[in-house]
């Protein structure tokens, strides 16, 4: 009980500290959001982990960010928010965090991802004493906020939407635990929408909470030990997700979830928050609310990457969206085949 709350009270202490932080602390570039070059297609934000409670500090640290992105000298096409939107799960903070999107007008741009995060207060035990999760209530909650925050009707953890003439797919464990829990109903659905976007010859986005097994330093940044490989990432249906994911060109798959902040390509980690492959791109979005302190990422909260889409490339450009400063040492240009 002690611990919990010391546990408690040391995050509050950080989330504090870093708040004041991110706002003093001068960033690489100032300057609102608007594309880098003439020619941009479509352009959208992407945060994850914002753990949002029922708590005046992390809301202020959440409206701080909003408020970037509803200053943007051109406005974005959508923002996404990649899963762990709430810290529990709770209708309380789901409430305020929809009631922050509503204040600053981010509702219908809003493409919102489940995170395990979000299953958590349908967590109970049953009477042999086992933990089990409602997979109705986690369905049924997730489908009410989309419907809240962005009229949008959906009645799985799974969907997609055109943003600019581009597919973001968006994938979601259908369960709670750490890791996900993904159909085979869920598999044909992605690979059937995988093949739609494809037709378009533009980018396709792909957005999971839970990165791909094994990538992003996993399993090591997960838990800071290498013990079992595929700890910290989807899980069981990671290889079938990456083989689809394999077939199609220009593809750009962005995850969450590892909380190691932002982490350059060349920063000679071993792991970073673009990793390049032929034809696909992974993306981990760094954690939102908390910053990191262990794993070697950029030490702030407040951050997110901003996406651009060109004719002939994808900018990826590293922002703290709290102080709305350019973060340009994680900036990425992924040429496009
Ligand atoms: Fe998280």
């Amino acid at each position: 009980m002690v611990l919990t709350y010391l546990v408690k009270a040391v995050r509050l202490f950080l989330v504090t500290v870093m708040t004041v932080a991110s706002v003093i602390i001068p960033g690489k570039t100032q300057g609102k959001i608007e594309p880098a070059q003439d020619g941009c297609r479509a352009s959208f934000a992407a945060m994850s982990d914002v753990h949002m409670k029922n708590n005046f500090i992390r809301q202020g640290m959440f409206e701080l960010g909003l408020a970037d992105i509803k200053d943007a000298k051109t406005p974005l096409d959508a923002v996404v928010f990649d899963g762990d939107n709430t810290d529990r799960g709770y209708d309380k903070d789901w409430d305020t965090f929809a009631t922050a999107l509503k204040k600053y007008g981010i509702t219908d741009k809003a493409v919102i991802a489940i995170g395990n995060h979000d299953t958590r207060s349908h967590e109970y035990v049953d009477e042999n004493g086992r933990k089990v999760d409602d997979v109705e209530a986690i369905k049924s909650t997730f489908a009410h906020y989309n419907k809240v925050i962005a009229n949008r009707d959906i009645n799985e953890t799974y969907y997609s939407e055109i943003v600019g003439g581009c597919y973001m797919i968006v994938l979601g464990s259908e369960d709670g635990g750490t890791a996900a829990t993904v159909s085979q109903r869920q598999i044909e659905w992605f690979e059937e929408q995988m093949n739609l976007a494809s037709l378009t010859r533009l980018p396709i986005f792909v957005f999971f909470h839970q990165p791909i097994n094994g990538t992003h330093g996993l399993p090591y940044t997960w838990e800071m030990k290498d013990d079992v490989p595929e700890r910290g990432g989807i899980g069981e249906a990671s290889d079938q997700i990456l083989s689809i994911i394999k077939k199609h060109k220009n593809v750009f798959y962005v995850s969450g979830h590892i909380h190691t902040g932002l982490i350059a390509e060349d920063a000679g980690k071993g792991y970073a928050t673009v990793e390049r492959y032929d034809g696909y791109t992974l993306i981990n979005l760094p954690c939102y609310m908390y910053p990191d302190v262990i794993r070697g990422g950029h030490f702030a909260n407040g951050t997110g990457l901003v996406f651009e889409v060109y004719d002939n490339e994808v900018l990826i450009r590293g922002r703290n969206f709290a102080t709305g400063t350019w973060l340009t040492k994680y900036d990425a240009s992924i040429p496009l085949k």
